[in-house]
């Protein structure tokens, strides 16, 4: 599958969500993704359902959000029916009954992603690898945007790509956290394909000339192309 490039929305200007979500779409991107965090499983606070819900006027693409909260269920529903987002992320831990939930956000018609943080072994999704969508290898512990790219998580990467060819779906993996232009080849190398960026993304004189570096890069480096150190 040809790399997709989501950028997070967490390095946005929050004055200007709109606009940024809409220069984003013009981009090329092919998600966008919410860090929704809730100040207590990390030590930030950012997005509720009303604020992803009023960029959701004025935004085509598809919009994930991944839940770094305590016990977000009784949340998850606005998020998928007011905010608009088709792929709903949490981390196992937040959760107290997993299996239900994942099945509880299926019965809503939006897609399972499961969050695993760099110490949260993939055994979390062994036995639900029939009813999700995207596993989020986290190349950060999450929390904080800006933060460097975890090159012991590339392992974890490989281990879980393979457990997907054994399951035989059609299962996203997807990386988050540090992920820029030195880093994005070895994470695809390693076998992901889906790509969270924000600080690096930003740092790009435009976002499109970003988003088409990032998946030239990854590209590249699963056709056995480029150096990952160019
Ligand atoms: C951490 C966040 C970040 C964000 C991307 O909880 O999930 O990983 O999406 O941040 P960068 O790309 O700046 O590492």
């Amino acid at each position: 599958m040809d790399p997709k490039i989501v950028p997070s929305t967490l390095p946005a200007d929050f004055a200007n969500l709109g606009r940024d979500c809409q220069a984003l779409e013009r981009a090329g991107a092919d998600r966008l993704q919410w860090d929704v965090m809730d100040g207590t499983y990390v030590p930030n606070l950012t997005f509720g359902p009303d604020v992803i819900a009023a960029c959701r006027q004025v935004c085509e693409l598809p919009f994930e959000v991944h839940v770094m909260a305590d016990r977000p269920e009784d949340l998850l529903e606005r998020y998928v029916k007011e905010a608009g987002c088709e792929v709903v992320i949490c981390h196992p831990e937040t959760l107290a009954m997993p299996h239900r939930t994942y099945q509880q956000i299926k019965d809503w018609d939006a897609k399972v992603g499961v969050a695993l943080s760099p110490a949260t072994p993939l055994a979390h999704v062994e036995d639900v690898m029939d009813l999700i969508d995207m596993i989020l290898i986290m190349t950060v512990n999450p929390g904080f945007g800006g933060q460097s790219y975890l090159t012991s998580m590339e392992p974890k990467i490989t281990r879980a790509r393979l457990m997907i060819e054994a399951s035989g779906r059609d299962i996203d993996l997807e990386v988050d956290g540090g992920i820029g232009p030195d880093t994005i080849a070895g994470a695809a190398a390693a076998g992901a394909d889906v790509f969270i960026s924000g600080s690096a993304l930003w740092r790009y004189p435009s976002f499109a000339e970003g988003i088409d570096d990032l998946r030239e890069r990854a590209r590249a480096a699963t056709a056995g192309g480029v150096d990952s150190a160019s």
